[in-house]
């Protein structure tokens, strides 16, 4: 199938002041190339701070990327002017896990839904059609249209934000822990709206979550994310059937009754031990001497000599299969 996104090799730099003044870069995304196939959704996961919504927001263009070439439907994003690109950002939507910062406190849910539909030089009567009828659809009466956000719950204001997201007719939608802040009984609600919202709109999905449980539920591809780089990658039933990243694997095991459903079971106990000191002394000192070793190597049990001397590429590792599955990691002892 077609891809609606591909990026390739997107690093996104954060410039900062260091000591003394000195600038300096954090690579909060590191060479992530990646696609996403029309009507696909993809599933991102990896601990807090590795970059995943930095990744989201340079694939939209919300922060444009540091290097790397996003193609949006077969248009570089990159390549276009402003004007262009705003054209394109319709298309694209994200909905982020709290609500409460995406909704304007002092605008009712109708005049917030408005806003897009006004840009977009809607006129009046269908304005008014198509906020009924997406409100409807997310499950909020039509008749709470002037009411304000602090009147609904959690699960309400979500359910308006995804609305709100509908109003420009995207095609692909950044999910960005859309539940996290939710009770667990709202957050099934929330996930089988966007399941229904997906096949009624033929949308295109990333979803970003800490929880590969739900991951693996929502999206037919999951990518899992390490300090910026993308780890392993392969479709949603492999990933956690046959995991291959020993992060991955520590990933599995740690969800409670995970490692039972997930091929984790073999890990040993040292696969699951933690960064120990002697390993990071190591890998730093390697760092110091501008040598890129493997992000996971001070982590990692399986590690060795090769690890520290080279930075693992993503590759295949269908092992010549007639039908290749897709499965990636990027790991030297896979
Ligand atoms: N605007 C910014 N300026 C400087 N550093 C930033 C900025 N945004 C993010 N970072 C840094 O980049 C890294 C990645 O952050 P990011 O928010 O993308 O992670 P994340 O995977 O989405 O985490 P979480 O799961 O907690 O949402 C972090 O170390 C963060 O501090
Ligand atoms: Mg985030």
């Amino acid at each position: 199938m077609e891809n609606l996104i591909e990026c390739k090799d997107i690093v996104k730099i954060f410039r900062g002041r260091g000591i003394g003044g000195a600038s300096r870069g954090f690579k909060a995304v590191d060479g992530i190339s990646i696609s996403i196939k029309k009507t696909g959704s993809y599933g991102l996961v990896g601990e807090s701070g590795c970059g995943k919504t930095s990744f989201a927001r340079s694939i939209l263009y919300l922060d444009p990327p540091s290097s790397g070439k996003i193609i949006y439907d077969g248009t570089e994003l990159g390549a276009l002017s402003r004007k262009e690109l705003r054209g394109f950002r319709k298309r694209m939507q994200i909905v982020f896990q709290d609500p409460n910062s995406a909704l304007n406190p002092k605008m009712n849910i109708h005049d917030s839904m408005s806003e897009g539909l006004i840009n977009r030089k809607v006129p009046e009567a269908d304005r008014v059609k198509r906020i009924k009828e997406l409100l409807e659809l997310v499950g909020i009466s039509y008749s709470y249209r002037n009411r304000y956000p602090h009147e609904f719950s959690g699960g309400q204001k979500q359910r308006i934000v995804i609305a709100r997201a509908l109003t420009m007719d995207p095609d692909f939608i950044v999910l960005d822990e859309p539940v996290s802040n939710l009770d667990v009984s709202i957050q099934a609600q929330i996930i089988n709206l966007l399941s229904d919202l997906k096949k009624e709109f033929s949308l295109t999905y990333m979803f970003i979550s800490h929880d590969l449980n739900l991951v693996s539920y929502m999206c037919d591809t999951i990518g899992v994310m390490f300090k910026g780089r993308i780890v392993e990658e392969a479709p949603s039933e492999l990933l956690v059937s046959d995991p291959r990243h020993p992060y991955t694997r520590r990933l599995l095991a740690s969800i409670p009754g995970g490692a039972q459903r997930s091929g984790a079971e073999d890990m040993t106990a040292d696969e699951e031990s933690v960064e120990t000191l002697a390993t990071r002394v190591a890998s730093r000192h390697k760092e110091a001497q501008g040598v890129k070793a493997c992000p996971y190597y001070s982590f990692c049990p399986l590690g060795d000599g090769e690890c520290v001397s080279s930075a693992p590429m993503l590759r295949d590792i269908d092992g010549g299969h007639v039908v290749p599955s897709g499965h990636k990691v990027s790991c030297h002892k896979v």
